[in-house]
């Protein structure tokens, strides 16, 4: 039983590794395409690279957020079975998150990659997610989805020993938050609005050195799942709500699994079990920088951390285009 223990330790720990060559191909391949105004090719390149290098990851994986449904999407599918055969296990990608940024060549796009044990993921709708995360080693329940922006930031503030104005409130800088942005103004808050890449934004409350405090408002639903995946490892809490425009949206999501269209997921429920988390900077951000091309080669800056060790690392890998296959380069 030792035996078998360590040795399934030694995969565990070689997946991770593994999950970086994924992350570093997709942005490899994304970083062609910064700041050339065309984000569907930016996309694209990153989603056919990352699909490639899943054929040499010893896995049987499963797509469970994905590029969208089989029809939507030809690689990386919501069901698509990915790996060259090993452990069962449920993967969650974004090959290209800030599709936008990246053709714009702003800050924070990265190529993601999260793994969990069968079962592990909530099977989040392309649809919008309430978010709320802080870091970690603050009380469990200290901030909640439903309590106003200003008595979330008092208890922050409380527990941290400092004023509210000394917190970092992260949000996208979109219409919908206004009211939420103007009521952390109003409590006298400082905020940091971004573009787009919410995943990183939600990762930023763990680092410490981004200065992120708390995490608030809505983004995609997969994205809530990766950005979850990446606290259950770095440490952190985060609960998320989907939200339904409509009774068709409700519906497909009951037929993906989903019980109870209001419910408030705790970052258990949208990460469950072991779970790994990769990404590889494509433009650079707090997190980590972008990838930077010579006509030799690229260097490109990646975190992979695990849950079941805590473990973060940050890998700097140095690409040599002669000696790589043209497939990660595209
Ligand atoms: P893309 O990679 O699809 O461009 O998504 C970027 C992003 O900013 C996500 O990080 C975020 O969850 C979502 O878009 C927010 O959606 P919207 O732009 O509709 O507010």
């Amino acid at each position: 039983m030792a035996e078998y223990d360590a040795a399934s330790l030694v995969v565990d720990r070689n997946l991770a590794l593994e999950l970086v060559r994924v992350t570093e191909a997709a942005a490899l391949a994304a970083s062609r395409w910064i700041g050339r105004g065309d984000k569907n090719s930016a996309d694209g390149a990153a989603v056919d690279a990352m699909r490639k290098a899943f054929d040499t990851v010893a896995i049987s994986g499963t797509v469970v957020i994905g590029e969208g449904e089989m029809d939507e999407a030809p690689m990386l599918y919501i069901g698509e079975k990915i790996g060259l055969g090993g452990p069962e296990v449920d993967i969650a990608v974004d090959p290209l998150e800030g599709t936008s940024i990246t053709a714009k060549g702003g800050p924070n796009a990265i190529a993601t990659v999260a793994l969990a044990e069968r079962g592990g993921f909530l099977h989040a709708p392309d649809i919008y997610m309430d978010k709320i995360a802080i870091g970690p080693g603050l009380p469990e329940g200290l901030v909640h989805l439903d309590a106003k922006p200003e008595e979330n930031l008092r208890e922050l503030a409380r527990a941290k020993k400092c004023d509210i104005g000394d917190l970092m409130v992260c949000t996208l800088d979109r219409d919908r938050h206004k009211e939420m942005i103007a009521a952390c103004r109003k409590a006298g808050a400082r905020i940091m609005l971004l573009p787009d890449g919410d995943v990183a934004g939600v990762i930023a409350v763990s680092q410490a050195g981004t200065g992120v405090d708390i995490y608030m408002g809505s983004g995609g639903a997969p994205e809530g799942v990766l950005a979850a995946a990446a606290l259950r490892c770095i440490g952190g809490q985060m609960q998320g709500r989907l939200m339904f425009e409509d009774e068709e949206q409700v519906s497909r999501a009951r037929e993906m699994g989903v019980t109870d269209p209001k419910r408030i997921y705790s970052i258990y429920e949208m990460a469950r079990g072991n779970v790994m988390f990769a990404a590889t900077g494509v433009t650079g951000g707090p997190m980590l920088h972008g990838v930077r091309r010579s006509a030799a080669g690229a260097t490109t800056h990646s975190i992979v951390m695990r849950s079941k060790s805590g473990t973060v690392r940050y890998i700097e890998g140095h690409h040599n285009f002669a000696r790589k296959p043209a497939a990660f380069l595209a």
